[in-house]
């Protein structure tokens, strides 16, 4: 049995929180929002997680160091704005090679690290890993079967972390990409709000699929520039985890890319969804990497348009079917 907290406590932390208990772990869920900390308390529930009963002794604080020390695993699922000051305000508390796994999914606007880089330069003793993969929290909460990667600098760490999540319905991978992972996880986002604005559009699976694999392909050329690994896109955290976010309704990214498609702006349809929509925060981050590293991303780069610049999505879309004529795989010879 280990001791683990989880930091965070909105319906990714809590699923997360729910499974390790049912693997036998003792439980903390931590947030820096008392009343979040206060629902937890009286409702064993979340509210935005209904029907996930937490057990009698699962135990939720808003005591920092309460949460972290002696723990032997800290879980950051915080959502990804708050990443860098969650890190920041706990970090005096980590002790060295102390594991922190961060579950959330994004790249910070302006400094265009990702999640784990973050952690590891607000607390640099810690030994961070990193866990991505299609994954929507109210599955998860309803032991409906998911599959998931570990990522981190030391095989070790991965397997520590597999061994600790792993069971019937909850089956862990582990690889050594911890770059092209993140990059997956939060690239995918604006890809999903380009699948929902087609959606709002009116327009039907083939656009879907079309989104899906072009996406997928321009995912892959920049994090293959930036040094992630081909394969790592290949699977569960990149293309695995791009097909959930674009067909799943419970995707916060892809509900409110069809109210974008709707006619709404993107202030509106966040308001309306009630959540942080991650993609919106990405898109502008992926093409800030875009540029730096001279790599084409016309999805990223039209969703970025009628996000901030005004286009309408009926006009993005058509931009993106007129652009230049292409092949489709670069590498492939022809033989006349
Ligand atoms: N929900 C899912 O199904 C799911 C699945 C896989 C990964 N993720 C990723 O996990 C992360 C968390 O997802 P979520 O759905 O639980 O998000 P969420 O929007 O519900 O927020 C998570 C938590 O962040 C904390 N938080 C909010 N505002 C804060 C603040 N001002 N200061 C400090 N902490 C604050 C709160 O504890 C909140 O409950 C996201 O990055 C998301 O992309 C979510």
């Amino acid at each position: 049995m280990a001791k683990i907290t989880i930091l965070g406590g909105g319906s990714w932390g809590i699923a997360i929180a729910a499974l390790l208990h049912k693997n036998g772990h003792e439980i903390t869920v931590w947030s820096a929002l008392e009343a979040e900390v206060e629902m937890l308390r009286e409702k064993h529930e979340h509210k935005m997680l209904p029907g996930v009963k937490l057990p009698e002794d699962m135990f939720f604080t808003a005591d920092d160091k309460e949460a972290v020390e002696g723990r032997d695993l800290l879980v950051m699922a915080v959502a990804s704005a708050y990443t860098r000051t969650t890190a920041h305000r706990l970090s005096s508390l980590v002790v060295q090679d102390q594991k922190i796994l961060n579950v959330a999914k994004g790249i910070e606007e302006h400094t265009l690290m990702t999640l784990s880089e973050i952690i590891e330069q607000e607390i640099p003793q810690a030994d961070v890993a990193v866990m991505s993969g299609p994954s929507h929290a109210e599955e998860v909460g309803r032991g409906i079967p998911t599959t998931i990667v570990v990522g981190a600098r030391s095989k070790a760490t991965a397997e520590y972390i597999q061994n600790l999540f792993m069971n019937e319905v909850f089956r862990v991978y582990i690889s050594p990409d911890v770059l092209g992972m993140e990059l997956g996880g939060s690239l995918k986002n604006v890809v999903a709000l380009a699948a929902g604005i087609a959606d709002g559009l009116g327009y039907g699976d083939n656009t879907k699929a079309a989104l899906i694999t072009r996406g997928i392909a321009e995912i892959a050329r920049l994090g293959i520039a930036m040094g992630g690994k081909f394969e790592t896109f290949c699977g569960l955290t990149g293309i695995g985890d791009l097909i959930v976010t674009c067909a799943s309704m419970h995707s916060r990214n892809r509900r409110a890319g069809i109210l974008i498609g709707q006619g709404k702006s993107y202030e509106e349809a966040m308001a309306e969804v009630q959540m942080v929509v991650e993609g919106v925060y990405s898109a502008k981050a992926a093409m800030e990497l875009a540029e730096k590293y001279q790599i084409q991303m016309p999805i990223i780069e039209q969703v970025n348009k009628v996000l901030f610049e005004g286009t309408s999505a009926a006009q993005a879309v058509k931009e993106l079917m007129l652009r230049d004529k292409k092949v489709e795989v670069l590498d492939i010879p022809w033989e006349n």
